[in-house]
């Protein structure tokens, strides 16, 4: 069986004799190869050049035996494709380069020609495809569209969130106007990534649990369903809602048939009171990579061992990999994945 095909074994919910892996955030900040070229281009040289995030994206396929690529980008190519560009700020986190803070601003977003805005993504995913062959799984990705819209009415990384939280509660008919805008892009994205030759998509509503629990459907959920629903049936839609895993009946309403979970979650007890059947990604604490393989094998064992029996698996971290993260942990974590469950110690 190759990567790929194990992969979408997995999403189909199949019980496979070991899970397939991969890392978010796997061309990060921990890979030598990655900081050599951040010292040679920007962060957004290396998502704008086809060239270059094709070459990020395999750097950790080149090192490590991982069964998936997620494509090197970021979630704030739309905002920016929409007129509203960003950068990082010094002290950590992400700035816009202005405030989303009136009708006239929303109304001046323009929601036409994405996918031409967005070709050198579709340019990236088709050079990777056609380097890594179709024995690996690649992955495409963006936000929900209540994360984007939480970076651009915000200005940025929030720590109250209380702009994009009025918005919708005090201008629901303007929230719903930037809504629509951002949801209309994603699909543009989500169908260029598609017909450039991703397997899979996983959507990340990073910020959903800012949003109250009464409204998490109708401000960020219902959004999310809008555009599964214009997406190819049965196309692998992963969703990530950070935090929001007592929401899982709502959240496989959305249509999404794998629920990628973060690391606050207790594997077992979730698939237990799952209401229907789905496949499920997750969820190793990423701090434990971090740490020494020991720590690394143990953790990853017992995490294996929580979900051997449940079909349609992915091994996977919480969240995305931390620039501390040791790369000898690394190889560590798959090493376990890969020879799972043959070589574990009796
Ligand atoms: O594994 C991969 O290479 C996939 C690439 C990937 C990136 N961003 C690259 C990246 C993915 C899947 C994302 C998603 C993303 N981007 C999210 C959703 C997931 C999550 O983290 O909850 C969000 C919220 C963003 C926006 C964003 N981009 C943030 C918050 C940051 C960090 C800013 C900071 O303070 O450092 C980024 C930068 C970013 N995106 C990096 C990478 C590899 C680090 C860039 C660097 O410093 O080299």
């Amino acid at each position: 069986m190759t990567s790929r095909e194990r992969f979408l074994a997995a999403c189909r919910q199949k019980k496979l004799q070991r899970p397939p892996i991969w890392i978010m955030r796997q061309a990060g900040r921990y890979l030598p190869e990655y900081r050599v070229l951040k010292e040679k281009h920007s962060f957004l040289e290396l998502v704008k050049t086809p060239e270059l995030a094709t070459e990020v994206t395999l750097q950790p396929l080149k090192r490590f035996p991982l069964d998936a690529a997620i494509i090197f980008s970021d979630i704030l190519i739309i905002p920016e494709a929409l007129g509203q560009s960003y950068h990082f700020r010094e002290e950590g986190g992400i700035g816009m380069d202005f405030i989303l803070d009136s009708s006239d601003k929303v109304n001046a977003l323009d929601s036409s020609n994405i996918q031409e805005k967005l070709s050198y993504l579709g340019k990236a995913i088709k050079l990777t495809r056609n380097a890594i062959g179709i024995d690996k799984a690649l992955l495409g990705f963006g936000g929900a569209p209540w994360t984007l819209a939480t970076y651009m009415v915000e200005g940025g990384s929030s720590k109250d969130f209380t702009r994009i939280k009025s918005l919708a509660y005090q201008q629901p008919l303007l929230f719903n106007q930037l809504m629509e805008k951002v949801t209309h892009a994603l699909i543009e994205l989500f169908k260029l990534q598609i017909a450039s030759g991703a397997d899979a998509i996983q959507i990340f509503d990073s910020w959903g649990s800012i949003c109250s629990g009464i409204d998490y459907w109708e401000h960020s959920l219902r959004w999310i369903k809008t555009i599964i629903d214009a997406l190819p049936e049965d196309f692998p839609i992963i969703l990530f809602a950070k935090g929001m895993s007592h929401h899982a009946e709502n959240l496989l309403k959305t249509g999404a048939k794998i629920l990628s979970l973060d690391w606050s979650v207790n594997m077992q007890q979730f698939v237990n009171t799952l209401p229907t059947s789905c496949a499920i990604q997750g969820n190793l604490d990423p701090v434990i990579l971090n740490t020494t393989p020991d720590i690394v094998r143990s953790n990853a064992l017992k995490l294996l061992d929580q979900m051997q029996s449940y079909p349609g698996y992915i091994f996977n971290l919480g969240h995305g990999i931390l620039p501390e993260a040791k790369i000898e942990n690394v190889e560590m974590l798959i090493e376990t994945v890969c020879n799972y469950p043959s070589k574990v110690d009796v």
